[in-house]
Parts: C-alpha cells; sequence; structure tokens
C-alpha cells in the first residue's frame, strides 16, 4: 500500500516536471523565433529522494507519510532554469507566471535580495494541474531561475555547505565566496548591458531578418 501510494506520487511529480520543463522549451522557442535569441541556456530538473523528504519531514517536525509531504514539502519536484542574461531570468518567469493553468505560490527574488552569503537566483513555487483518467491533481514544484555565472557560483557553494570536514578555512572561503558573487553580479550586469547594445542595433526586434548567427 505504502509502495503503491510513494509509486503514485513519484509518478504525479515526474508529470509535474515535465509540464514545467515543455511549457519552458515552449516559451525558448518561441523566443527564438520572435526574437533571435534564446532565454534559457539549459533546464536541469529532479525529484528529491525518499530519503531527502523523509529527512526535511522530520528536521520539520512533520509526520513522515505520503500525505505529508505532499502538503509540507513544496521542493519534492525541482525545476532549474539556467538562463543566459539577467532580464531573460524575469521575462520568462513572468511569462510562465502569467499562464492560467499555473498558481504561484511563493516568489522569492534572492537577485534582487541576496542572501548572506552572496547566493542569488529567482525562486518560484508553481502549483500546476496534472490530468490523470478520473480527476485532476495539484502539484507543487519549485522552479529556480539564475544565469550561467550564479549557476556557476551557486554549485561551488553548495560543495562548501556539503563538506563537512574543511573547518578551519571556512570563514575565509565564505569571504572568498561572497567577493565572488560580488564580481559575478557585476559581471552579469555587464554582459546584460552589452547584450542589449548589440541586440539593439543588429535588430532583436520582430521581422528583422538577415542577423549574424553566431556559429557552433
Ligand atoms: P529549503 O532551504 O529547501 O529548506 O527551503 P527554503 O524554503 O528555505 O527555500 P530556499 O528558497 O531558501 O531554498 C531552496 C533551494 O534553493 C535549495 O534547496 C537550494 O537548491 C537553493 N538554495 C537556496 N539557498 C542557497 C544557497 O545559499 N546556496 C546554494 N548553493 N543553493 C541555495
Ligand atoms: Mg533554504
Amino acid at each position: 500500500r505504502q509502495a503503491q501510494g510513494y509509486m503514485e506520487m513519484v509518478q504525479l511529480y515526474n508529470s509535474a516536471i515535465r509540464e514545467i520543463t515543455t511549457k519552458l522549451e515552449i516559451l525558448d522557442s518561441e523566443f527564438r523565433l520572435r526574437y533571435d535569441h534564446n532565454p534559457i541556456h539549459h533546464i536541469d530538473s529532479r525529484l528529491k529522494s525518499i530519503a531527502s523528504i523523509v529527512e526535511k519531514l522530520r528536521r520539520k517536525g512533520e509526520p513522515v507519510n505520503i500525505q505529508s509531504a505532499r502538503e509540507r514539502l513544496t521542493d519534492i519536484a525541482g525545476v532549474r532554469v539556467v538562463c543566459n542574461y539577467i532580464d531573460d531570468i524575469y521575462r520568462i518567469a513572468d511569462v510562465l507566471s502569467a499562464q492560467d493553468d499555473i498558481a504561484v505560490l511563493r516568489r522569492t527574488d534572492y537577485i534582487e535580495a541576496p542572501k548572506e552569503n552572496g547566493y542569488r537566483s529567482l525562486h518560484l513555487i508553481v502549483e500546476i494541474p496534472i490530468f490523470l483518467m478520473t480527476e485532476k491533481k495539484f502539484m507543487r514544484v519549485e522552479v529556480q531561475f539564475r544565469t550561467i555565472a550564479m549557476d556557476f557560483w551557486a554549485s561551488l557553494e553548495h560543495k562548501l555547505k556539503y563538506k563537512k570536514d574543511i573547518k578551519q578555512d571556512v570563514e575565509e572561503i565564505s569571504e572568498e565566496l561572497r567577493e565572488c558573487a560580488e564580481e559575478i553580479s557585476r559581471l552579469d550586469m555587464k554582459m546584460q548591458s552589452i547584450h542589449r547594445k548589440i541586440s539593439g542595433s543588429v535588430g532583436e526586434a520582430e521581422g528583422t531578418s538577415g542577423v549574424q548567427r553566431e556559429k557552433i
């Protein structure tokens, strides 16, 4: 019974991830067609493992069962949208949020207000309906939007968090990471500004043809 319930839960969250990912891919290709620019560099997704679900419920002092997980945890399904520029983050997040089958339950802008350690990303908790044969289920997905540079930073910072053995240098490393976060933020803004100028002059406007494309 428990195993069946768990399999159903996995199926539902996987479906929710696919729905969100498809929506994002559709927006990316429409963008490409209209503006000759791909806002999304790549999309990652993951389903939280049972071990992590159980650990988090215990940590929060919540009952450990499937219903409790569905009600209390908002990050069982996670989608990470790595964008090229800061503008892309807001454009994609805004149009996704505006879709009428999506409800935004929470929006946390760690770009406008970075975390103490320097972490930057835009987080949305969204709820999306999954249509089954005889019912529809509303599933929550945590969607993180960040630039390539923010993602680069977060991957390294994540390693620091989970490396419990490096004790003595932690303060120094944290400080270096904070500095890197600042530099990355400046870099993102500069790149954004250059991109605006270039695409402004080459014409990211609709209907422009003969645009130079970077060859891969
Ligand atoms: P949890 O941190 O998951 O308990 O939930 P929360 O409600 O505090 O959400 P928050 O938006 O702060 O973080 C959710 C997710 O964002 C995390 O699981 C990470 O994937 C990412 N994240 C948040 N803060 C950091 C950070 O300081 N460093 C890194 N590398 N990732 C972070
Ligand atoms: Mg957190």
